[in-house]
């Protein structure tokens, strides 16, 4: 792609040293950046790290499910994640009465190695780049639909070449907002078994507590294995599969992080936006963020104290706790470093420098574009408000609108779905996901959720996007929240076990219309209506509009600025970043160390607690200072920080040293840097991982699995480790 190849990186680079550690950068352009890699401490070459001939470290990176990253540290396919990556496996194999996310599971042996239906691992074998196949074709004065199909029937051919006469996938994607276009072959496999895990008093030690910040303690880490079919290539699940024999396996540095070194990260960013115009940080930081933090603190004073109140809701809603305050808390940090950062006046003056810069190369072609920005937001603005309340509201609100939104076929459709003799299956299917749905509600929460969004939902929706709800709610109750949600609920048979069965007791005719009638059932198809009908169409043309403009807008600045290093926003495709082994002192007076140890998880230690307990087997080792080779200067290393540039996806993620090994397991960021998917700062960003050496005595000392020790290369400090090389399975 001529944009990237035209650029001078590595000047750029020097030039720019307060740039140096920013940008997810793509497998194929280390080439271009090899030198400054080197000079910064990478002990290999861009070809050791991504190469299509022969095994490099690209082959032990694994997209894991859909969202995190994983990577192979055994011989026989074995896989490093996250602890919160592969929670929702753990939580299918625990019951009450053989609880594995509560007590830890590891597997004895692989026959022991449990199955997740669903859950994929996938390889990347090569990615290319292709714009000149596809640039050419497009005509800037395209509609973006008509863009779209275009480059949909461009791939076509593209994907066929790749993929035929092997079982590979193959997808061409857009880059740097359709500035370039990679063509991505890669390999999934579909038989993933859970090896081993953590207590989660472990794995999540400190909990939402601690979540997104330093200093940390726990180890977010669990094992998978990934299987392959007799022939080494992926297959259904089935018990002739054999574990995966892989193309490369990271050695396990024994050294573990040292405090200045280099440092880089091999994984699968989900989204950044680093080339946002002020219009757009404007709307993040002074409408979006504020509001969905309003909306979740709101939500989360009500479903806390519940929690805090019995066991029986606590247990209920931890899950859904967690979702909610994930985002929450990453926004109120995001909102922080945004402003710390000045990065509303930056992106104004940006953008008076990208004006003048297009007058004086003559560029007048560009000195439309920003307008049209400014004007596509002025409109957007409105569509995201409703939309970005939508999804608060049916998602993340009181659970009752989705659930009702569930049955939405069943109760409207079901003369046609009686007609085709589906009913019976349709409402049985139903009523059993209603039985699990109810274990985990409290209605007495979910009714206090929707009391306490209700106000802040009505001060922010646009008059002109509002669902049609609320003028009954104007009308009949005269604007009282309190009333109307009290008579809703008290009414509607979808907020109660007993009484959502007898509304679907006799399968008549009468019975649906009265359900049709319900009134949370109403409220609920209002909402979901109104954005399907009056939100969404007019935000995805003005998303495309903005998309289209961007696109001008960035390529106008790699035109203007050809000494600047620009890197493509983070789109779930396999990326590098790298910086070093370091703290930081994110703001006047605080100074973060680098590392901690597990004394610092008994300085936390609260018996009995939901989040800071800690289990007995660890305090007994702890107190006989009983940790084997993992040890250093008396205690255990337990987490540390570096300075790579990270967000959501990386997860799971290997964190790396000069010479491939892995030193460290990604798993999150301090708070003081959850700006960096919008403004990156060397001096406040870090990224968060488990130290390799808690990693292996947890699996070692604590839960005794020295069989997995044997598949592993662990790598003694300090002598070059050259890359192994594998048979290569094609
Ligand atoms: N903050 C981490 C990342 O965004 C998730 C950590 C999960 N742990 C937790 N206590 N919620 O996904
Ligand atoms: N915890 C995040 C993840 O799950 C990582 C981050 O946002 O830094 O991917």
């Amino acid at each position: 792609m001529r944009v990237f190849r035209s650029i001078p990186l590595l000047v750029a680079l020097f030039h720019l040293p307060a740039f140096a550690h920013e940008g997810m950068w793509l497998p194929t352009l280390l080439k271009s950046i090899e030198g400054d890699l080197q000079s910064a401490g990478l002990k290999l070459s861009a070809e050791d790290i991504y190469s299509i001939n022969r095994s490099s470290l690209k082959d032990a990176i694994v997209l894991f499910g859909g969202g995190c990253t994983a990577e192979v540290i055994g011989r026989d396919g074995l896989i490093l994640t996250n602890h919160h990556c592969g929670f929702s496996a753990i939580t299918d194999h625990s019951t009450v009465e053989n609880d594995r996310l509560k007590n830890g599971f590891w597997a004895a042996n692989k026959g022991e190695e449990l199955r997740n239906p669903g859950l994929s691992a996938t390889f990347i074998i090569r990615m290319e780049d292709v714009s000149d196949r596809i640039l050419p074709q497009l005509d800037p004065a395209m509609s973006e639909a008509a863009r779209r199909d275009v480059v949909a029937s461009l791939s076509e051919p593209i994907v066929k070449e790749a993929t035929e006469g092997t079982h590979y996938r193959a997808v061409v994607r857009p880059f740097n907002y359709g500035n370039s276009y990679y063509l991505i072959v890669s390999e999934t496999f579909r038989d993933v078994r859970l090896v081993g895990a953590p207590p989660s008093a472990i794995g999540k030690f400190g909990g939402d507590t601690d979540n997104w910040m330093w200093p940390r303690h726990n180890a977010d880490m669990s094992l998978f294995r990934i299987y392959a079919g007799p022939d080494n290539k992926p297959a259904d699940p089935s018990d002739a599969n054999v574990p995966f024999s892989p193309r490369h396996v990271l050695p396990m540095s024994l050294e573990g992080p040292v405090e200045g070194e280099y440092a880089m990260i091999f994984g699968f960013p989900g989204n950044t936006q680093r080339y946002l115009t002020s219009y757009a940080v404007s709307y993040v930081l002074e409408k979006a963020d504020p509001m969905r933090v309003e909306m979740r603190t709101a939500s989360l004073e009500v479903i806390d104290a519940a929690m805090r109140s019995s066991d029986r809701t606590r247990l209920q809603y931890a899950d859904k706790q967690a979702g909610i305050s994930n985002a929450w808390k990453k926004w109120i940090g995001e909102m922080r470093g945004l402003k710390e950062l000045n990065t509303l006046a930056r992106k104004r003056e940006q953008e008076q420098a990208f004006l003048a810069r297009a007058t004086s190369a003559g560029r007048s072609d560009l000195l439309t574009v920003l307008p049209e920005l400014e004007k596509a937001y002025a409109e957007y603005i409105p569509y995201a408000t409703a939309r970005d309340l939508f999804v608060e509201m049916a998602y993340y609100g009181p659970e009752v609108l989705r659930f009702a939104d569930g049955f939405q076929g069943l109760v409207l459709e079901h003369a046609q779905l009686s007609a085709q003799g589906k009913l019976q299956a349709e409402r049985d299917q139903r009523l059993a996901a209603a039985d699990a749905y109810f274990q985990n509600y409290d209605v007495e929460v979910d009714k206090r959720v929707f009391k306490a969004l209700m106000p802040i939902y009505r001060k922010h929706v646009p008059a002109a996007l509002a669902p049609a709800f609320l003028k009954e709610l104007d009308t009949r109750y005269k604007g009282n929240v309190n009333a109307w949600v009290d008579a809703l609920y008290a009414k509607s048979a979808f907020t109660d076990a007993a009484r959502l069965k007898k509304a679907f007791a006799k399968p008549k005719a009468s019975s649906y219309a009265k359900l049709a009638k319900d009134p949370l059932f109403q409220v609920s198809r209002s909402i979901f209506t109104n954005f399907l009908q009056e939100v969404r169409p007019q935000h995805t043309v003005l998303s495309e509009r903005i998309e289209g403009a961007m696109r001008r807008y960035v390529k106008g600045q790699m035109d203007l600025e050809p000494g600047r290093t620009f890197w493509p926003d983070a789109n779930s495709t396999l990326r590098l970043s790298y910086g070093k082994v370091e703290g930081s002192s994110p703001r006047d007076g605080v100074a973060y160390k680098p590392f901690t140890t597990l004394d610092g998880v008994m300085e936390k230690y609260i018996p009995g607690d939901v989040e800071f307990d800690v289990p007995q087997r660890l305090i007994d080792l702890y107190r006989a200072k009983d940790y084997g080779r993992y040890g250093v200067n008396g205690t255990l290393p337990v987490c540390f920080t570096s300075s790579l540039h990270t967000t959501g996806g990386n997860s799971g993620s290997p964190v790396l040293n000069g010479r491939g090994e892995l030193i460290g397991l990604n798993f999150d960021r301090s708070w003081e840097s959850t700006m960096s998917d919008i403004q990156f700062d060397p001096e406040k960003c870090r990224n968060i991982c488990v130290d390799v050496r808690y990693i292996l005595f947890l699996i070692d000392k604590y839960a005794g699995a020295t069989h997995l020790l044997d598949e592993m290369i662990l790598a003694p400090a300090p002598a070059p480790m050259p890359l192994i090389e594998l048979p290569l399975h094609r």
